[in-house]
């Protein structure tokens, strides 16, 4: 409920144009099938809870209420292979709010691609899902956000927190984190479309999770081993083998060794 006289919520930045639900399949879901209406750049879905919330891989994502579930529409006017850029935007942006409504002293890191970890347990997730019209060019990009708030899954490939469990104060709820990362958001893809990856890839890899550490990438045909080097200019991860090769991974999974 809305006291008289207090502030409208959500509070978003102009340019978005925000899409509540109570509950929904998922926002990714709903997110595309509005950009393949003609939503325009900018349409921000955001539901209480999902009933079929994805995950990357094809995996679920575990969507009650308390935690926060966005989609973005975006259509960047370039090539299809600079809209995963977007996806550090995110996960920056992510770090941001959950270090701005946060307790002190948390440790926030970014493990490859865009997941954000809180004290070395997953706290958000990213998912991209985008259509092209013609062979580069990007027509809509549907960009996902899920962050725990409130609770998280027991169960999961990657150990798993949330922002309460972490010691957030109770008085901070899912609004307060979407308020905060939309802002954060704007801020980061002004600077990714005025200056380009290189002041993100440098924020990003400044607290990025097991850098210079072996690692494990499980690909989609294949797993290898070795130490994570370095992200590449468009967002690759850099992965140093036994025998010194480098690879450049561009989809996968990585895991602590
Ligand atoms: C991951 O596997 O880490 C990505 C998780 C992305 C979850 C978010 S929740 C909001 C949006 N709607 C979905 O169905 N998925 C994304």
């Amino acid at each position: 409920m809305t006291l008289p006289g207090a502030p409208e919520r959500p509070r978003l930045p102009p340019a978005y144009r925000l899409v509540a639900l109570d509950s929904v399949t998922s926002t990714n879901e709903e997110a595309a099938r509005l950009a393949a209406e003609g939503a325009e750049d900018g349409t921000l879905v955001w539901a209480r809870r999902q009933t079929a919330g994805r995950g990357r891989q094809g995996r679920d994502w575990e969507s009650p209420a308390g935690n926060l579930y966005l989609s973005l529409v975006l259509r960047p006017d370039c090539a299809v292979n600079r809209a995963a850029q977007l996806g550090f935007a995110a996960a920056l942006a992510v770090g941001d709010a959950v270090g701005s409504v946060g307790p002190a002293m948390l440790e926030i890191t970014y493990k490859w691609p865009n997941d954000v970890l809180l004290n070395d347990r997953k706290v958000a997730g990213i998912l991209l899902e985008s259509r092209t019209a013609g062979a580069e060019v990007l027509d809509w990009l549907v960009l996902g956000v899920g962050v725990n708030v409130a609770s998280h899954p027991k169960e999961a490939r990657y150990p798993a927190t949330d922002l309460k469990f972490e010691g957030a104060s109770p008085a901070i709820d899912e609004v307060d984190l979407l308020e905060s990362f939309s802002r954060h958001f704007m801020s980061w893809t002004n600077s990714w479309l005025d200056d380009g990856f290189a002041p993100l890839r440098r924020a990003w890899l400044s607290h990025a999770h097991a850098l210079g550490e072996e690692i494990e990438a499980r690909l989609p045909r294949e797993t290898l081993r070795g130490t994570f080097r370095d992200i590449d200019e468009h967002g690759a991860l850099i992965l140093e083998l036994q025998d010194g090769t480098r690879r450049v991974i561009t989809a996968g999974d990585i895991y602590d060794l």
